[in-house]
């Protein structure tokens, strides 16, 4: 994979952060795409820099619910090219569906589900000319199963996952590899503030996504694997 170039949404942190890490040590080229918080991009990319010397890190910190950043700031992100793209970025929502107000629907909706499909829209021109193009869209077990207390985000997954599927097949022909990771609980900044009461022994790690990452990019043979479900042993999903 070495010299293939790689953008990843959200990360900054978690388990954008964690597959950032790993592209890096297999020699992949990074651009860090999105982000609202501008310094903690930065920061981000000038450790991976520090830490992996070879490659080349480019940052692009917008909101990805945004149109118009995402695609004037794409367009400068691919300037050398896009083998892999990761769709990453997204956002937990917990509450009572009479509770949950309608622009909070239209934000989880925009950032879980709409912004992967705007920027796998960006990025197809380039993949289109990539020997290796694949695309992972990083969904969850919500985007299989339904739990209380979460309409909005498990709507978003069920979105991001029914679109993924159409793609992977529509894609195929063209030699690009669309894939789905769905983790349950993973110990990230995200399950950290939805649920303080865990402790993250026993969970799934970013770390473990990572490496599911690196065997789907590795791993191009004539099988397709379109779907990754990743749940916690003997414990509750949660996310
Ligand atoms: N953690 C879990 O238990 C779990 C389980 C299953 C699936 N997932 C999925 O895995 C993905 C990553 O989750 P995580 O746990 O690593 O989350 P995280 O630690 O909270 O990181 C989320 C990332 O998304 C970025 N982001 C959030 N809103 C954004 C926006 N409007 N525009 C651009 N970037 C934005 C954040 O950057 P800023 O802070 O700078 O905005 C951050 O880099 C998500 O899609 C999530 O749904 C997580």
């Amino acid at each position: 994979m070495k010299g293939l170039t790689a953008v990843i949404t959200g990360a900054s942190g978690g388990i954008g952060l964690a597959i950032s890490k790993a592209l890096a040590k297999e020699g992949v080229n990074l651009v860090l795409f999105g982000g609202t918080n501008a310094k903690k991009l930065e920061d981000t990319a000038a450790f991976l820099k520090k830490e992996f010397k070879d490659i080349a890190v480019d940052f692009y910190p917008c909101d990805l619910t945004d149109d118009k950043s995402v695609i004037g700031f794409f367009k400068k992100a691919a300037k050398n090219g896009v083998d892999i793209l990761i769709n990453n970025a997204g956002q937990a929502f917990s509450a009572p569906v009479e509770d949950t107000d309608m622009r909070v629907f239209d934000k989880i909706m925009d950032l879980n589900f709409r912004a992967p499909v705007l920027i796998t829209k960006q990025a197809l021109p380039y993949l289109k000319a990539s020997k290796r193009p694949t695309i992972i869209n990083i969904a969850s077990v919500v985007a299989h199963n339904g739990y209380p207390l979460q309409s909005a985000y498990t709507a978003s997954k069920h979105a991001l996952l029914g679109f993924s599927k159409s793609i992977a097949a529509e894609l195929y022909n063209q030699g690009i590899r669309v894939h789905v990771i769905s983790p349950g609980g993973v110990y990230t900044d995200m399950i950290k503030t939805a649920r303080p009461d865990l402790t993250g022994e026993d969970m799934i790690m970013p770390e473990d996504i990572a490496e599911t990452v690196l065997f789907l990019l590795k791993n191009r043979t004539n099988a397709v694997i379109d779907e990754i479900r990743l749940h916690r042993a003997a414990k509750e999903p949660f996310a």
